[in-house]
Formats: structure tokens, sequence, C-alpha cells
């Protein structure tokens, strides 16, 4: 299982770590246009596989696409992150132009690889791909719900006091400040709707500071967070690499699911070796189904901005 990571950035390298500590692919290719850089990334982390006992090989190219030759699995992080106070949306001028780019040498030399798409705006980038290249439907993955999906279980489990292995809990929509969906009513502790131990307000605060958890980071770092975007990405890479069947939302085109069209946008996947293998619609509320309707219209617009 060869893996290629595009952008040795924060998001890039912590996601190439976690692959590599989670010990399931032979070789994970960092690349980046920096000189030098991704090669340097390479090394750091190659010299922690004594220490943390994997064996992944992991190498470095500045933009040799070459060295990418058969991959798998290849992820896109490569742009620029937000700076605090930003949107995503904001990133959508420097990062179209990256990503065009990236996907396109990608597939060059990977022509049956799966893309999985983390540059923001991620919805639109993933819409991008899907524009721009010749790849079927079910290999292009956008990744931010399962990010999302964290940090609405992080904040579920503060306010419920829990261990947040007790928690279960998704959102689902755009992966923007005002669109994602956190589907609160669904929300479980060990099997039990959350709704029987918080309040309703509780809940709505909790989704609130969800929708916001990037955004309160960037602020706190200065800069986008990685460790949990990172662990997101490897959690989506091993669902794929070891065929595990797995269901997380993630950003995919809709034709006609929920009731929508031609966009890329959250919803839950089952995840395997054939990419995404299964929209899964879940029966939505009708508060729910209006938000969800409402996030697309979000990303529709950001989408308008695309010169395509
Ligand atoms: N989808 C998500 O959930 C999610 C979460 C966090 C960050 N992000 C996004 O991921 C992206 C990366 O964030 P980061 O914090 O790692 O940024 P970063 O600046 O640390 O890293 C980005 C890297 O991309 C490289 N790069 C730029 N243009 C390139 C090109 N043409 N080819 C190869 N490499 C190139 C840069 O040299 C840099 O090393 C940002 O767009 C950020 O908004 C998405």
């Amino acid at each position: 299982m060869k893996i290629t990571v595009v952008g040795a950035g924060a998001v890039g390298a912590s996601c190439a770590e976690y692959i590599a500590i989670k010990n399931f692919a032979s070789e994970v290719v960092l690349l980046d246009i920096k000189e030098d850089y991704a090669e340097g990334k390479a090394m750091d982390l190659m010299q922690t596989a004594s220490l943390n006992g994997f064996d992944t090989k992991i190498t470095g190219s500045t933009n040799d696409y070459s060295k990418t030759a058969g991959s798998d699995i290849a992820v896109i992080t490569s742009g620029i992150p937000r700076k605090p106070g930003m949107t995503r949306e904001e990133l959508i001028g420097i990062n179209a132009g990256i990503v065009k780019e990236v996907s396109s040498n990608i597939i060059k030399h990977s022509p049956d690889v799966t893309i999985i798409v983390v540059s923001n705006p991620m919805d639109t980038m993933t819409y991008l791909v899907h524009k721009t290249t010749d790849l079927p439907k079910n290999r292009i993955i956008g990744m931010g719900g399962a990010l999302d999906s964290a940090r609405f279980k992080y904040r579920l489990a503060e306010a419920l006091e829990a261990p947040i292995s007790d928690v279960d809990g998704m959102v689902i929509g755009g992966h923007s400040d005002k669109g994602m969906v956190p589907l609160t009513r669904l929300a479980t502790r060990n099997s039990v709707l959350v709704s029987e131990f918080i309040s309703e307000d509780r809940l709505s605060q909790v989704s609130e500071d969800t929708k916001v958890g990037g955004a309160t980071l960037t602020k706190m770092l200065g800069t986008s967070a990685w460790y949990a975007p990172g662990a997101a990405v490897s959690g989506l890479v091993q669902a794929i690499a070891c065929d595990q069947k797995k269901i997380f939302p993630c950003s995919t085109l809709l034709d006609g699911e929920y009731g929508l069209n031609d966009l890329c946008i959250g919803v839950p996947v089952v995840l395997g070796k054939g990419g995404i293998e299964k929209i899964v619609e879940i029966k939505l509320d009708e508060a729910e189904m209006n938000k969800l309707k409402e996030s697309a219209e979000g990303v529709k617009k950001t989408n308008g901005l695309l010169e395509l």
C-alpha cells in the first residue's frame, strides 16, 4: 500500500505521522514545493520509527511526482491555511490553482489512485477535482466531517462529563463555520440519546462550539490546527487501505441523494477499498434537512467562484 501526501506542512506531516504509527502502509511519500522541506520532514519522521515501533517507509520529494508513481491513495493538503479572523472560503483564490495542478500531477503518475482532498475550502476543492479530472466519483473524497465529528464528540464528552469513548455523534453538511450540521438529536452516550442527560440549551451550546471548532483553534494557534485534522485523514486512509467498510461523514458528489445535486458536501459514506462504496441516506427530520439545504446553498455559492 503506497500513500502520497502532497503538502508536507502542518496537516500533511501530522497525517503522515499517524499513518506511519498505525503501521498499515508500506510506504508514505511526502511531497512539497518547498526545496528539501518534504525530505527533511520525512527524515525527521523516519528517525521516530525505532522509537514508535513502525516499519512504514517515509520518503520526501521536492515536487518530483515520479516518486509518487503507483500510489493507491493520495492526500492533498497543499495550499495556504487560514489566519485568525479568516473564513475557509477566503482561501479559494490561491488554493484552487494549487489543488487543480496537484491533482492532475498525481493522476499522471497514479491513474488508479483514490484522492482525499483536505485543502480548504474543502467541499469546493473536492468539487473542483471532480470537474477537472476523469477519476470516478467514488475515488474522490473530501475530508471534513470526520474532523468535525471528532470535535463534536470532544464537546459532547465535555458537556456530559463523560469519557470521549463513551459518546458517539456525527456532523454532516459543509465544512464551514456556518454550514456544519451537528446531529445533536442522534448523538448518544453508550446507546442512550444524549438528550436524556443534558438540556436542549446545553446541546445547542455544544453544537455552536463544534461549528466554530476550527476558528477557535486558529485564534489560539495563529494558524489552523493539525493534530486532529492529521488523525482524521489517517482514519479515512486506513479505512480504504484496510478495506474496513467504516462509516465516516465525507464530502462526496451528490446526485439526488438528500435531494441535492451537482455539489460535494458532507454526508455519511461507507469507506472501503473501492473508496466511497456507498452513500448512506439517514432519515433527517425537517429542521435537520433545512439546515443541510441551507449549508448546500453556501457550498454552491463558493463553487460559483471557481473558474471552471
Ligand atoms: N479539511 C479539513 O478538515 C482541514 C483541516 C485543517 C487544515 N485544512 C487545510 O489544509 C491546508 C493545509 O494546512 P496546513 O496547516 O498544513 O498548511 P501549511 O502551510 O502548514 O502546509 C501547506 C504546505 O503546502 C505546500 N504547498 C503549497 N503549494 C504547493 C504545491 N503547489 N505543491 C506542493 N506543495 C505545496 C506548502 O509549501 C506547505 O508546506 C489548508 O488549506 C488548510 O486550510 C483543512
